[in-house]
């Protein structure tokens, strides 16, 4: 066999095994053993809050006894790694590249919290070429015994990584502040991710509220025209975190708030949100763990490409 019809094969052969590795994944099922839980922190505008909710929620459910990974797929300006005081050398591109081994790349931050770090690679996760798609499968394979809870940073907006993040995880907690803009942004993501990906529950989380009634009007007049225009979409208030000074001289400082000031009230609402969102996400059956993730994800960017 010349040197062309070799490689022929041997592409030929790495569809196949995509294929089937992909095709586990029939529009949002799949069988699955031990089930960690993939939960997407997301929101249409940017700079509501989300990292900062991905960090201390992480860290509050890591001491109620969840082994947590962070997943950071934004590279927006604080991003998670900023947040939690770290300064990684390696990313997930090591990986996807197969240069490293993902527990190579893998930081502990505050309270053993695990972080992937992000890279500018994260952008084109669903675009890969199909041998660095077969090296990440293989690589969070193990994720799956290592852990309980994915949490992923998606990032904000409507582009496809994000829209793709929150279609392949199994929860989305869309992040709105009471912002006119914030909570159109919100209810466009939303109306995207329904008809383009047929997701239809929602979690919703309100940051940088005075209190608990202004977080309660902004979720009311969100689900009222979710009711209007999206019919059968779900949308379940989680509560609120309060706007806190203490918080923003917290990320000034490079430590998340639940650690620097646990008497602070958004500390206080991140430990109530956790409680919510482990209550909320215990019976899920479907669509397990973290390799199914991962599969979704990669079938879904072959689907839409
Ligand atoms: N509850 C709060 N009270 C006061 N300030 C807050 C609160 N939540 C977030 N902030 C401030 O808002 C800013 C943006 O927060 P964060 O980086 O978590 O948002 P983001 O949604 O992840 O942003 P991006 O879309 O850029 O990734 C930070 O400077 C943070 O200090
Ligand atoms: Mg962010």
């Amino acid at each position: 066999m010349d040197q062309a019809a070799t490689l022929r094969t041997m592409i030929k052969g790495e569809s196949a095994r995509i294929r089937r590795i992909t095709d586990g994944y029939k529009g949002g099922s799949f069988s699955s053993g031990t089930r960690p839980k993939v939960i997407a922190v997301t929101s249409g505008k940017g700079g509501v809050g989300k990292t900062n909710v991905v960090g201390n929620l992480a860290i509050v459910c890591q001491r109620k006894g969840k082994r947590v990974v962070i997943f950071d797929a934004d590279l927006g300006l604080a991003n998670i790694d900023i947040i939690m005081g770290l300064n990684p050398k390696l990313n997930i591109e090591h990986v996807i590249k197969g240069e490293k081994d993902l527990s190579d790349i893998i930081v502990r931050g505050p309270e053993g919290v695990a972080i992937i770090p992000a890279s500018s690679g994260v952008e084109e996760l669903v675009h890969l070429t199909e041998g660095h798609k077969l090296n990440l499968l293989s690589e969070f394979d193990t994720l799956d015994k290592m852990f309980d809870m994915l949490l992923i940073d998606t990032g904000a907006g409507i582009s496809s990584n994000v829209v793709y993040f929150n279609a392949a995880a199994q929860e989305r907690i869309v992040v709105v502040t009471p912002e006119p803009t914030s909570i159109t942004d919100a209810y466009a993501l939303m109306k995207v991710m329904y008809y383009q990906h047929g997701v239809k529950n929602f979690f919703l989380l309100l940051n940088m509220v005075k209190d608990e009634k202004q977080a309660k009007s902004v979720f009311e007049s969100l689900t009222n025209v979710a009711a209007r225009f999206l019919a059968g979409v779900s949308i379940e208030y989680v509560g609120f975190i309060p706007w806190d000074s203490l918080l923003k001289k917290a990320v000034g400082k490079r430590e998340p708030i639940v650690c620097s000031h646990p008497e602070a009230s958004s500390s206080a609402h991140f430990r109530d949100l956790a409680d919510c969102i482990l209550k909320r996400t215990e019976d899920i059956v479907v669509d397990g763990n973290i390799k199914f993730f991962w599969k979704r994800l990669m079938s879904i960017g072959v689907e839409q490409s």
